[in-house]
């Protein structure tokens, strides 16, 4: 059952049509669990309380699947008005973006050029930015812009995911480029060709991916609301005497946040993801096919006026 809503909820997050709509309608943001606000200024609001909460953020500005010219081109003046925002007001914040939000289904020498102005105005304010990963079509050529960019900006960053079985040769290849890599489980409905269809198997290929990055002397954001990669992080952390400054621990905004403060309060470095906008809906779907239950939440979240 628990599968069949997950699927269920995964085609509903890829629906355009569906998209557009509750781009059009809305719904009252500060109703929404896993949404900061309707605007930059909302999101900039919440990012000060996290901050003065003792958690450093990375911000994003909702939106995918972009297919005009102009409404990427949009996303990407957002995103330079998000560091700009970062800037202005002292915030503790690194920047995520999705490369279809730039227009990747579109040109990819568009993407290249609005990412290139992105990094430079992060370079300028001291801005990391995190390419996030979006499904197994944009894989591979999102890894070939990362590297791309890596070999010309120190403040890039990319995701990369336990399920697809080409990660563990992705992350020996990135090895070379230094990489700021965030590691999570991965959240898009693929098939069984490209990864594993066992929560179990991805679990574990999870486990020896952290492993492997660490051990490289690479720089790890762990991704993740699971006990259980969590505990198995602080058992590589004490085994192989790694500094807590190689790694972090990233959770998204309105997840598991008892869990966020004990790590904080244990002295770990502890991200929220926090996402803002009006395109709302695909980060939506995607969150209650990881766990059906939270159905409730957004349904009240939409109706409460
Ligand atoms: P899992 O799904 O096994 O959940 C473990 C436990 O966490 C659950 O039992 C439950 O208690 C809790 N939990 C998990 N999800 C929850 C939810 N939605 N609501 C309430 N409780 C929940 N994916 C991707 O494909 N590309 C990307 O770029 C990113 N980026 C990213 C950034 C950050 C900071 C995070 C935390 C996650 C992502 N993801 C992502 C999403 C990721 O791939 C994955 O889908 C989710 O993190 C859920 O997997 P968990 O590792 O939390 O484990």
């Amino acid at each position: 059952m628990e599968q069949l809503m997950r699927n269920f909820f995964l085609f509903l997050s890829k629906n355009k049509t569906l998209t557009k709509l509750a781009k059009k309608y809305g719904f009252k943001f500060g109703a929404s669990r896993f949404v900061a606000g309707v605007d930059i200024e909302h999101a900039a609001r919440k990012i000060k309380e996290i901050n003065n909460d003792g958690f450093v953020v990375t911000i994003d500005h909702l939106g995918e699947f972009v297919d005009n010219e102009q409404e990427a081109k949009e996303s990407a003046d957002e995103c330079i008005n998000a560091i700009k925002k970062i800037a202005d007001k002292g915030l503790d914040s690194e920047l995520s973006l999705k490369l279809t939000s730039l227009g990747l289904d579109i040109s990819e020498e568009l993407v290249m050029d609005s990412l290139r102005k992105i990094l430079d105005a992060g370079k300028q304010h001291n801005v990391t930015v995190t390419i996030d990963m979006e499904d197994y079509e944009r894989c591979g050529k999102t890894l070939d812009i990362f590297k791309e960019l890596r070999s010309e900006y120190e403040n890039v960053g990319t995701v990369l995911q336990a399920y697809l079985y080409r990660t563990e040769e992705d992350l020996q290849d990135l090895n070379d480029y230094d990489p700021y890599l965030r590691i999570v489980k991965g959240a898009y409905k693929e098939s069984p060709e490209v990864a594993f269809p066992d929560k179990k198997d991805v679990d574990e290929n999870y486990k020896k991916l952290i492993k492997m990055n660490l051990l490289n002397g690479n720089y790890t954001a762990v991704g993740t609301h699971d006990d259980a990669i969590i505990d198995y992080v602080k058992e590589l952390e004490k085994e192989h005497n790694i500094p807590r400054d190689q790694f972090e621990f990233q959770m998204l905004f309105g997840i598991r946040i008892e869990l966020q403060n004990r790590l904080r309060k244990e002295g770990y470095k502890m991200r929220v993801y926090v996402p803002y906008g009006n395109d709302w809906y695909g980060y939506n779907m995607r969150r209650l096919a990881e766990r059906p239950a939270n159905v409730m939440f957004v349904l009240k979240g939409i109706f409460k006026k």
